[in-house]
């Protein structure tokens, strides 16, 4: 079988992170500041990656701007012809270091946002981080950098998204990612309290469509389907091991950002093998990728070509096999357990469209602090 030459490779730098967000998927065990990979094995990483003809980099996190030689890194994967976006939350952030990124030579930044109330976001981040993120993009937008922006949508914000995209334009964003919420990691955990009703995804989406006819030209506006409510699952990742690799702080390689999830499954570091022997021959990235490994109702499936049997985490965390179709899908023999859990959020509580987005938020399950 042919193997694609991967496009994207993601540097987890740190999992420490000074948000706590509820919806993080991270995974639950998260890698302490001792086990994180050096610098010198970073860099490595990134020369490894572009020998393999990989062309941008996602430095995330956690936070990545916790690291101290962020700037290093960037210095020489733009040296190496690699395009860098940088992942943040804005906390802690000077116009100094955001000077150094643009020196250092940064491509873009992406800035999180929670909320466009301070109280609400401080709330769903559980930390007071709303105001330090709008000096953030003031400053990355003076230092002549195109501001990217995410903001994961959930039950407890989804209503109020075109207030969400009106913040997001008056704070200059070019780019902003509108996320509706993957159950992976802590948001699995909270998923009841985050799981939008379909009257308020109903509504969210009308919102969405009336701001790109708004803004159109102005900014690129990007709408992550909320998978839960589809009855075809997402071509995950563009297919496992087709496109982007993941390195963890302590330099797993991961086909995904949450397949450390996957606990039946044993991946590589880069501590100990290349990462194009990982890429290309690794147990791990030749589980899944293309279709032979599929089973009934993939394995005839006329859509198994566009979604290649949807997320293995999701598959994985569900069914606690990783090789079962994804119970997204309606031909899945699990689909209820997708299914079952919509209809209980659904009657649950009523939503109303002007309910106070100040309202008390349920109690979390957060992330160590
Ligand atoms: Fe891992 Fe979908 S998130 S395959």
């Amino acid at each position: 079988m042919e193997i694609s030459i991967p496009y994207a490779l993601t540097a987890e730098l740190t999992h420490r992170c000074p948000l706590h967000c509820v919806y993080c998927s991270n995974p639950i065990e998260l890698q302490k500041r001792e086990h994180e990979l050096t610098t010198r094995e970073w860099i490595n990483v990134l020369e490894e990656a572009s020998d393999m003809g990989i062309v941008q980099v996602h430095l995330t996190g956690g936070e990545p701007l916790l690291r101290p030689d962020v700037n290093q890194l960037i210095e020489r994967a733009r040296e190496l012809g690699l395009f860098v976006n940088l992942i943040t939350s804005g906390v802690g952030v000077t116009m100094n270091r955001i000077r150094q990124l643009a020196r250092a030579g940064i491509d873009s930044i992406q800035l999180s946002m929670q909320a466009p109330s301070a109280d609400l976001a401080d709330s769903i981040a559980g930390s007071n981080a709303h105001e330090f993120k709008k000096r953030t993009a003031k400053w990355i937008r003076a230092a002549g950098l195109p501001l990217h922006m995410n903001v994961v949508l959930h039950r407890q914000n989804i209503h109020l998204v075109e207030d969400i995209i009106e913040l997001c334009v008056s704070w200059g964003v070019e780019r902003l990612e509108l996320a509706n919420t993957q159950y992976y990691g802590w948001a699995l955990v909270n998923r009841q309290h985050l799981l939008p009703t379909r009257e308020q995804l109903a509504d969210a989406e009308k919102a969405y469509v009336r701001a790109k006819e708004r803004f159109d030209n102005k900014i690129e506006l990007i709408w992550v389907i909320p998978d839960y409510y589809e009855e075809f699952p997402k071509p995950c990742m563009g297919g496992w091991g087709e496109i982007s690799m993941t390195v963890t702080p302590d330099g797993k390689v991961l086909p995904c950002t949450a397949a450390s999830g996957i606990q039946t499954m044993t991946f590589e570091t880069v501590k100990e093998k290349s990462l194009k022997w990982i890429w290309e021959d690794s147990a791990s990235f030749r589980a899944y990728r293309g279709l032979d490994w599929m089973t009934e109702p993939c394995r005839n499936c006329e859509h198994r070509f566009r979604d290649f049997g949807g997320c293995r985490c999701q598959a994985y965390l569900l069914t606690g096999d990783s090789s079962q179709a994804d119970p997204v899908c309606k031909f899945s023999p699990h689909h209820h357990l997708v299914t079952d859990f919509v209809a209980s959020m659904n009657e649950k509580d009523g939503y109303r469209s002007d309910s106070d987005p100040n309202r008390l938020l349920p109690s979390y399950s957060y992330r160590s602090r």
